[in-house]
């Protein structure tokens, strides 16, 4: 029998890409996308679209029903630096939306479930260079809070219920086709943006902050990669560490200006910087590439490339549409 997939969170960065890429691999009619509202209208027009509402338990129920999903990819939740203005919210949302999705899978409504985790489970007592699965994890903020303790609910729910959830400690991620919200690292996003339409960007991260990223393409096929590994390989029920890369706003811009030679940049760290300041500089992510063969692509120049190519095509093109 086909599976029946459902994403939470379809309209946001990771989560349209993961829509149009599993659309492709399971068939239109086997994927629903849905979201709160309806903010991404490239994905609320190509396919089946649904508004859930990721705290009401009612809500993702009568979607799992409705269409007799057996697999959810929650891709719903409040980032690190919106977290901060709003913790409570961030609270609420990223542990209420875990438990409605686990509870569905306990109840066997659902068979398998993918929680995307994050970098920012670490904190300033961690390691900072090639950090390892298993170290000190004291994370500062709200939203890495909400992610270790979701770690620790996925892995108790595998150990006592049997519950098949599988997750990814995602670094930053860099793409161009759905524009990230609230997060620190998305600064990498915006760089490419700001390179294209204006020609100078003011990050709101110094110059040597280093941290790890990744292309969304490689993000996306570790995702698909690890739900669709044998249930016997996936050892780690709490979050793999992922990695591609690490690098800081001084090198993209270095990247960039060799393709765009005026291309400037300055410096402005704002209330995100200590927010970077305690994560890790790089991910020792041995396990993933052991346990499920995990291997990335795209390094910062490929990154550099696509992004530049992909952005320049897509402001040509709402500028055109405009006349
Ligand atoms: N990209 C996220 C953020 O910056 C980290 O997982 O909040």
């Amino acid at each position: 029998m086909k599976s029946k997939i459902l994403i939470i969170g379809a309209c946001g960065q990771i989560g349209s890409e993961l829509t149009f890429k599993l659309r492709e691999l399971h068939g239109d009619e086997n994927v629903i996308a849905s979201d709160i509202s309806y903010s991404n209208l490239d994905i609320v027009n190509s396919g089946i679209f649904e508004i859930v509402d990721a705290q009401n338990y009612a809500s993702v129920k009568v979607c799992v029903e409705k269409h007799k999903i057996d697999t959810v990819y929650l891709m719903a939740a409040i980032l690190s630096a919106t977290g901060e203005k709003y913790p409570m919210k961030a609270w609420d949302l990223n542990m209420e939306s875990l438990f409605h999705v686990l509870n569905l899978a306990r109840a066997k409504f659902i068979k398998k479930v993918f929680w995307p985790s994050s970098i920012a489970v670490f904190g300033t007592t961690t390691p900072k260079e090639y950090t390892p699965q298993y170290t000190t994890m004291e994370p500062t903020t709200v939203y890495g809070i909400t992610k270790q303790v979701g770690e620790r609910w996925c892995e108790y729910y595998h150990n006592k219920y049997g519950v098949d959830v599988r997750s990814l400690r995602y670094p930053g991620i860099i793409s161009w086709k759905t524009l990230p919200g609230g997060g620190t690292t998305d600064y990498a996003v915006e760089i490419y943006h700001k390179a294209i339409t204006d020609g100078i960007y003011d990050s709101f991260l110094a110059e040597d902050t280093e941290l790890p990223m990744m292309f969304m393409d490689d993000a996306i096929k570790a995702t698909v990669d690890i739900m669709k590994a044998k249930k016997d390989t996936i050892k780690i029920r709490s979050s793999y560490n992922l990695a591609a890369i690490s690098f800081t706003p001084k090198e993209v811009a270095e990247s960039i200006k060799k393709q765009l030679p005026d291309f400037k940049i300055t410096y402005n760290p704002d209330y995100r910087q200590e927010i970077a300041n305690s994560w890790p500089q790089s991910i020792n992510d041995s396990y993933a590439r052991q346990d499920w063969k995990w291997k990335h692509q795209f390094n910062l120049e490929d990154i550099t490339k696509e992004m530049l190519l992909q952005l320049d095509k897509k402001y040509k093109a709402a500028l055109n549409n405009s006349k």
